[in-house]
């Protein structure tokens, strides 16, 4: 049989999933871990606090226009203040694991391998990582979630300047592995820097919001330092994974990998031979572009070809270095979009493969129903197969799926009463799952974790508060109470009726 990924008409025209089907052989593994995941900006606020200096999301929050609500994540959920009120939900939520992302800000505030530790800001975390163990929950810990330290950026261009980046970035996870090494099994160096890479060095709407090289020429994009960023990250990340092998995994044991953006999508009309071809390109220019470095030791061929020699090269010594340097995967996931090639050379847009990303295909069906977020469009069997496309082409990786959630459109205009009431949230949650467990017990997916994005309602980048991703209703008015909305009950029962007792 043809695996499940690989895409026929059927599943292009097929109306939105409304519920899977159960298989029985859906299953999760006995040791499965699940929980939820947030990010350090997103929840802590205290930006101030005990010596945090700036990030590049501080500085980026402040001018006007960014934010869509003129917000910032000064205050957020104020997570720094309320480590045991977000342990104690953690608990009451039956979550075994739970993934949250370190302020490089706060243990070295001006970011450099010559700068101060700041002392304070490192005892937070070890002392939260221990509070976590004390409540039995597995912390999963991301180095770096997007803010860079605002002195980098300043100093040199964050990783745009690929030999002080990386050297920093090294200086740092070295630090932060000294300290927690012991007690952290799980570590994660980047989070989707294809977002860092592309919304912050090219499109501009992420900090620290440069579009410099946009400029397009008669031929199209020319953008060069989106690409340059990327490599940077791919190469912080391979020294990072050697000096944990190197240092410490003899003495700490743990695990290191990246997380990547994943979403998946479907050729807008698959009878075009040229949007067949550019959905391939897509997945590669999204995926590939970080995964192929780490698992072959080199960019797609795709991204060579369309970027020529815009695309950073690896030296021998480097593609050595990079190849095999995740011990897991680390995929994000939420949503299905269509792919339209774009045929005027004048309107490429490399940084996203040269395509449209669409909700609706050519008949005008829509892949799932809308939510709070444009790019955002639920669809429970994409999820499935695009585990199935990862398996497959990287050769069966051990996957812990670091995020997946979804947010709800109108939410934010509801009372509190009705936003505890989420039931669509319940539904994604339920078909997601399900089609996970399916990639895993029918198809052979190697996935071992699962992280419900997001624990709390929180900031949502350039969204502000408005889009709110949260299980957990987070009252922001109303002295920050935190109150679970159903699908953060249901995630338990689902589970339960999922992972193998034996
Ligand atoms: C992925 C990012 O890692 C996370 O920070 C963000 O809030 C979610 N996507 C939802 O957009």
């Amino acid at each position: 049989a043809a695996p499940s990924w690989r895409h026929t008409k059927a599943d292009v025209v097929q109306p939105p999933i409304l519920s899977t089907t159960s298989m029985p052989e859906a299953s999760l593994p006995k040791d499965f871990l699940w929980g939820f995941a947030t990010a350090s900006y997103q929840i802590e606020g205290a930006v101030h606090a005990d010596g945090r200096l700036d990030s590049i999301w501080d500085t980026f929050c402040r001018k006007p226009g960014k934010i869509a609500d003129g917000s910032s994540g000064e205050v957020a959920c104020d997570s720094y203040n309320r480590t045991g009120e977000d342990i104690a939900l953690l608990k009451d939520l039956g979550a075994k694991a739970y993934r949250f992302s370190l302020s490089w800000s706060r243990i070295i505030p001006l970011g450099g391998r010559n700068d101060p530790v700041n002392q304070p800001g490192l005892d937070f975390y070890v002392k939260f990582v221990d509070d976590l163990l004390a409540a039995g929950i597995v912390p999963m810990v991301t180095l770096f979630h997007w803010d860079l330290p605002d002195a980098l950026d300043k100093r040199y261009g964050g990783p745009l300047n690929k030999e002080e980046f990386t050297q920093d970035f090294v200086h740092y996870a070295r630090t932060v592995f000294e300290a927690m090494g012991s007690r952290v099994k799980h570590w994660i160096t980047f989070n989707e820097p294809w977002c860092s890479a592309v919304l912050g060095y090219n499109v501009g709407v992420f900090a620290p919001g440069r579009t410099s090289d946009r400029s397009k020429s008669e031929e199209g994009d020319s953008s060069t330092e989106c690409w340059i960023a990327g490599h940077s990250m791919l190469l912080a990340h391979a020294m990072a994974v050697k000096v944990y092998r190197d240092e410490f995994k003899e003495r700490d044991g743990g695990e290191i990998g990246i997380t990547l953006n994943g979403d998946w999508c479907e050729p807008w009309d698959t009878d075009d031979p040229a949007d067949v071809e550019a959905w391939q390109r897509r997945l590669e220019f999204v995926i590939g572009w970080f995964a192929d470095p780490i698992y072959f030791g080199h960019y797609p061929a795709s991204m060579k070809r369309q970027l020529g020699d815009r695309l950073p090269n690896f030296t021998p010594d480097e593609a050595e270095l990079i190849k095999g340097t995740n011990d897991f995967y680390g995929m994000n996931h939420y949503c299905t979009n269509y792919i339209r090639h774009r045929s005027d050379p004048a309107d490429a847009n490399d940084f996203g493969g040269n395509v449209d990303v669409l909700q609706e295909n050519k008949a005008g069906e829509a892949i799932g129903p809308p939510t709070q977020a444009v790019w955002l469009r639920p669809y429970a069997q994409g999820f499935r197969k695009l585990l199935n496309w990862i398996s497959e082409r990287y050769g069966g990786p051990k996957i812990y799926v670091t995020e997946n959630g979804t947010c709800i459109l109108g939410e934010n205009d509801k009372s509190r009463e009705e936003i505890l009431e989420d039931e669509f949230r319940v539904w994604y949650f339920r078909t997601y799952i399900q089609a996970m467990a399916e990639a895993v017990g029918v198809d052979g997916v190697d996935v071992r974790g699962y992280l419900a994005w997001s624990l709390l309602d929180n900031f949502e980048w350039a969204d502000g508060y408005g889009t709110r991703f949260g299980a957990t209703y987070v009252d922001y008015e109303g002295g920050q109470k935190r109150y679970p909305k159903k699908s953060a009950k249901t995630l338990r029962e689902i589970f339960e009726g999922l992972i193998k007792k034996e």
